[in-house]
């Protein structure tokens, strides 16, 4: 009997003992896919991570360093990666904490969280399962697991994937650096397309604007107040009864003509639409979904109720092509009554009520197009996801000549190729608002550029101290949004009186006029899957002092953001020179630091984007101490595809400075779109002052040197504020979801 027993111990044993993968390929250059021994394609692909399937190049290369190591325990597929303890970790997707993920967890089951508070912010609205790591030397890898069903991640000297669902594929992608990684991450699973330039613009939120007069009296305030703005937003309180794809006839009788009156002062507005259709006979979307069975079912196949915002709810299965298709279909007459934008939110998906706040696990979806029918369990963590895959086509169904702009809440690893995101339901807190910085870094690491917090925080009573702080620091994020929850005190930037309030203007003026570099940047992002906003160590991959910063952060390369009460931060070494933008400083708007060796376009200063002009620039110029520095500037109708076919121009900008002198050239570099005659001024940057040239119509300005060559930057000059963030209060109400 002992025997018996200590052969079925060892059986285990061996049953879970880890395992290499059984077949390994090269897919690209220094990319391999590893398969487990069971590997069930049936129930992995399609993938939705990957732009096309995965294709063999060959066996794996000799000598390939990073393996998996595959086991089942308790039902669970694992896999592990030993990556040992001399490697910083990075990306992992949407998660509340550190910039660097070493020793940290994900729980990758899509939830609504609102404050962060269910699983201390681990299990956010998205999942990605991915991890970036950079070497000490700068080398970097990139780690997929290619599964969606529910698991979670361990990152640590062994990173762990442990899901519930069957053994899974892994890519592991390696290079010279953390960029390449993302570039072939890129490559692999698509990037953010370029928006229309007025999504990049500042946006005003909150849950809820209502009636129609309430959004004309922000929008005419927001001109009278000369706060340069592009966006209104509509929570939904506009619907009739929380049912999408209508709108209340009480109090948004005529939608176009509020949307025209809004187009007529250069805003443009954005619309949320919610997975959740009315489970109500007399409404047309949730008669037509039952007429053509669209909706998700319960394990015992009937049609899946849930309570959301209208109450009980249908939910589209969007794993179903024809159910893209028919969702797809329902925003052309919505969009038709001048919808600029389209926000899809609680599509986790959010069930009040449900288990983990969302729907059975045993639900079933029906797939089709190759992928098989399955449980939610397997689904649940790609719902918002095929959701966002179908708005977006029907949006750009509805206005193919237009770049759509589409906002989600939850997501999935690739889905940056169909939607922007931000962080939820944050809270007003000091803590939220430092936290934003890596959160938002690690969605850049991730793939996914187009992301930021809500400003000013959502949950909770925003302070006018807090509201001062991030203003100042978040228009330098991708996404510019300022969002707070119904039954919080207002938080339009006057809402605190007229100091914040001059504070936000300053802030959100720097934001429009460095947007020819965001621009820019977007564009650069569009091509290459770089990020707009970079975390300090990709200044210097080699620096090991800026692995862990997370005060401060980069946007692009070129420009260094240091938010006042960044005390303890690492910055870079070198030149970095602090660009004085206003005659006097308000204490709160963070210190913009130019690269040595970079040209940054700015324009004058103007309202919208509507207004927007590149013919009249500012470049600010760090040379670097041979003197030189190089920046780029990329234009095009700021909307449309044009550019696709050659309508953009793209000009390489050039500054050396020799004998006292410095000359700064403007040379088109790319794109068929003609050369604008163009006024511009040198704005040279160097011991923290800004020495600015006369405007001149040349492509060729110069202009007298102050110095041949700039001292570094003193940091002791940094006047960091007093501001102790331990200290502030924070008065968070948890309300609502
Ligand atoms: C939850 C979203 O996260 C929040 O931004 C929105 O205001 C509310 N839903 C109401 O729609």
């Amino acid at each position: 009997m002992r025997k018996l027993k200590s052969a079925i111990s060892i059986l285990l044993l061996a049953c879970s003992m880890p395992v290499g993968a059984q077949q390994s390929y090269m897919i690209a250059d220094n990319v391999a896919v590893f398969y487990p021994k069971n590997f069930d394609a049936g129930q992995h692909l399609p993938s939705p991570i990957f732009v096309r399937e995965l294709v063999p190049q060959g066996n794996l290369k000799a000598g390939w360093r990073l393996q998996p190591a595959y086991s089942q325990e308790g039902g669970h597929s694992i896999v592990t990666f030993n990556v040992g303890d001399d490697v910083d970790l990075y990306g992992t997707g949407e998660v509340l904490g550190d910039l660097r993920r070493n020793g940290d967890h994900n729980i990758y089951w899509n939830r609504d969280n609102g404050a962060y508070y269910h699983n201390n912010g681990k299990q956010l609205y998205q999942t990605h399962p991915w991890v970036l790591g950079v070497r000490k030397n700068g080398s970097a890898f990139g780690i997929i697991a290619d599964n969606t069903w529910k698991s979670t991640l361990q990152t640590g000297a062994e990173i762990k994937f442990d899901s519930e669902g069957p053994a899974f594929r892994t890519v592991v992608i390696e290079r010279n650096s953390a960029a390449e990684v993302l570039q072939e991450l890129a490559r692999l699973s698509g990037t953010y397309d370029l928006p229309p330039l007025w999504a990049l613009g500042y946006q005003q939120c909150r849950f809820s604007y209502h009636p129609d007069s309430k959004v004309r009296e922000i929008a005419d305030r927001m001109r009278a107040e000369r706060i340069p703005c592009d966006v209104i937003w509509m929570d939904i309180d506009y619907m009739d009864g929380f049912r999408i794809f209508t709108f209340r006839p009480d109090e948004f009788p005529k939608p176009k003509a509020l949307n025209d009156y809004l187009h007529a002062k250069n805003f443009k507005s954005v619309y949320m639409i919610d997975p959740g259709a009315k489970a109500d006979s007399s409404y047309f979307v949730d008669r037509q979904g039952t007429a053509g069975d669209y909706w998700v079912k319960t394990a015992d196949g009937k049609t899946f109720e849930g309570n959301v915002w209208p109450g009980k709810s249908h939910f589209p299965d969007f794993t179903r092509p024809e159910v893209r298709s028919w969702w797809a279909g329902l925003y052309k007459d919505f969009m038709a009554q001048g919808v600029d934008g389209v926000w899809n939110d609680m599509n986790e998906p959010a069930v009040f009520g449900g288990p983990d706040l969302s729907m059975p696990e045993d639900n079933m979806h029906g797939g089709g197009e190759g992928l098989a029918p399955g449980t939610h369990l397997r689904y649940h963590n790609q719902y918002g996801f095929n959701m966002v895959k179908a708005s977006r086509e029907g949006i750009l169904r509805a206005n193919p000549d237009k770049r759509p702009f589409l906002l989600s809440r939850s997501n999935f690893l690739g889905g940056q190729r169909y939607a922007a995101t931000w962080t939820g339901d944050n809270a007003s807190s000091f803590d939220h608002m430092v936290h934003s910085i890596p959160m938002t870094l690690n969605m850049g690491l991730t793939g996914q550029v187009m992301n930021g917090p809500d400003i000013g925080g959502f949950l909770g009573n925003c302070t006018s101290e807090l509201m001062a702080h991030w203003m100042s620091i978040g228009v330098y994020f991708p996404f510019v949004r300022n969002h707070s929850c119904s039954g919080t005190v207002d938080q339009e930037p006057w809402a605190f009186g007229s100091q914040v309030e001059n504070v936000c203007r300053t802030a959100i003026n720097r934001r429009y006029r460095l947007l020819p570099y965001i621009y820019t940047l977007f564009r650069e992002a569009a091509e290459t899957g770089m990020p707009v906003m970079r975390p300090a160590f990709m200044a210097d991959d080699r620096d090991a002092a800026l692995r862990a910063e997370q005060q401060v952060f980069m946007l692009g390369n070129d420009l260094l953001i240091i938010p006042r009460w960044a005390k303890t931060a690492a910055l870079p070494k070198g030149d970095w020179d602090v660009m004085q933008l206003e005659k006097a400083d308000d204490g709160y708007q963070a210190y913009v630091a130019l690269r040595p060796g970079a040209v940054v376009p700015m324009a004058n200063l103007y309202q919208n984007t509507v207004e927007y002009r590149t013919d009249s620039l500012t470049l600010m110029v760090n040379p670097d101490a041979r003197g030189m520095a190089e920046g780029c500037l990329y234009e095009d109708a700021g909307n449309g595809y044009g550019y696709r076919q050659g309508d953009y121009a793209q000009y390489r900008l050039k500054a050396s400075v020799a004998d006292g002198r410095l000359m700064l050239s403007m040379e088109k570099a790319a794109g068929k779109r003609a050369a604008a005659p163009k006024t511009l001024r040198v704005g040279l940057v160097a011991d923290g002052k800004v020495t600015y040239s006369p405007w001149t119509k040349a492509g060729t300005v110069t202009m007298r040197a102050v110095k041949d060559k700039h001292p570094s930057i003193d940091r002791r000059q940094l006047k960091w504020s007093n501001l102790d963030l331990t200290k502030q209060p924070t008065t968070l109400q948890v309300t609502g979801n």
